[in-house]
Order: C-alpha cells, then structure tokens, then sequence
C-alpha cells in the first residue's frame, strides 16, 4: 500500500511538471509574481485564460494599426507564424513544438518588451507578462 501511494505520487511529481518552466524561467516567474503582489494585493497567481485575450486581442499598434500577438504568432501556437511587419516567417511559440521555447530567460525578455511595444504601444505589467507566459506555456 505505500508502495503504490509512493509511485502514484511520483507520476503526479513528473506530470505536474511537464508543462513546467526550467529553473531560470522559474525564477524569472517568482520575480514576476513579487512585483504582482507588490501592485496588486489581492494577487493569487498568473492565468493562461487572462494571457489569451492578451495574445488574440487587437490593438492599435506601434504602427498605427489594428495588431495582436497572433498577428505574427497566428493562435495555433504549434505553428510557423509570419512577422507582419517583415514578411519573415517566425518558428513556433509553444515550448511543445519548440523546445527552445521559454527556455532562455534574457530571449523572453527582449522580446516581450519589443512585442508588447508592437501591440500596445508600452511595456507589459508584471501580471501580463507572467499571464501571457502562463498562456504560451500551456499551448
Ligand atoms: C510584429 C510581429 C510580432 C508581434 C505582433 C508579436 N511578436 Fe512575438 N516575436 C516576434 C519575433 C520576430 C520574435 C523573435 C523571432 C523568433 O524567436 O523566432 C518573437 C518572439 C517572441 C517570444 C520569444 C519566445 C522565446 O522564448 O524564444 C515571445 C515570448 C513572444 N514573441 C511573445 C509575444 C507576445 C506576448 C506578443 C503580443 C504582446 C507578441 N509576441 C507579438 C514577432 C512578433
């Protein structure tokens, strides 16, 4: 009987953590998650559901028209997108069909900040960063 409850638990150790982030995104998140708590008190955790409407939303763009992320990104995130702007085809965003993928943190970084400016014309919060991460993590 411990036995079993021992391995069971151990399936669930590896699976909860298949769609996880590696260490240094890990730690990326925790630091995300403290400026979340600084600014918003009730703050819980990041949603994949709230990172949606921030990726498939539109926006009047840095150039002046209607833009999302799934305008370059498409919202198959398992699929080759196409950068708008360039014409330039761009490799998929899920870590499933990418393994490089969320994988290095100072990546992540420069491109949320040059995607977010795309889009909405500013830097993302620490909320929707860790929310669109959650999003991208979970396709
Ligand atoms: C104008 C086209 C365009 C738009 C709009 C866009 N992206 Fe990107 N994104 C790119 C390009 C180009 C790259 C880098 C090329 C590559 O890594 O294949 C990239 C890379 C990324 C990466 C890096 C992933 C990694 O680990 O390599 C993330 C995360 C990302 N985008 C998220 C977003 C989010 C969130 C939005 C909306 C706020 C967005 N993108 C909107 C073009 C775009």
């Amino acid at each position: 009987m411990m036995k079993k409850s021992f391995i069971v638990l151990f399936v669930f150790a590896i699976l909860a953590n298949a769609n996880g982030f590696n260490p240094q995104m890990q730690q990326y998140i925790n630091q995300l998650k403290t400026q979340a708590q600084k600014s918003k008190s009730n703050f819980v955790d990041f949603s994949a559901k709230r990172g949606e409407q921030i990726f498939v939303s539109e926006h009047i763009g840095k150039r002046g028209k209607n833009i999302s992320c799934s305008s370059c990104h498409s919202t198959n995130l398992r699929q080759i997108g196409k950068n708008v702007h360039t014409g330039k085809s761009i490799k998929p965003l899920s870590p499933l069909a990418n393994a490089k993928r969320l994988s290095r943190v100072k990546d992540v970084k420069k491109w949320l900040r040059r995607n977010f400016n795309d889009v909405y014309k500013r830097q993302g919060t620490a909320i929707e960063k860790g929310d669109v991460l959650y999003y991208i993590n979970s396709k």
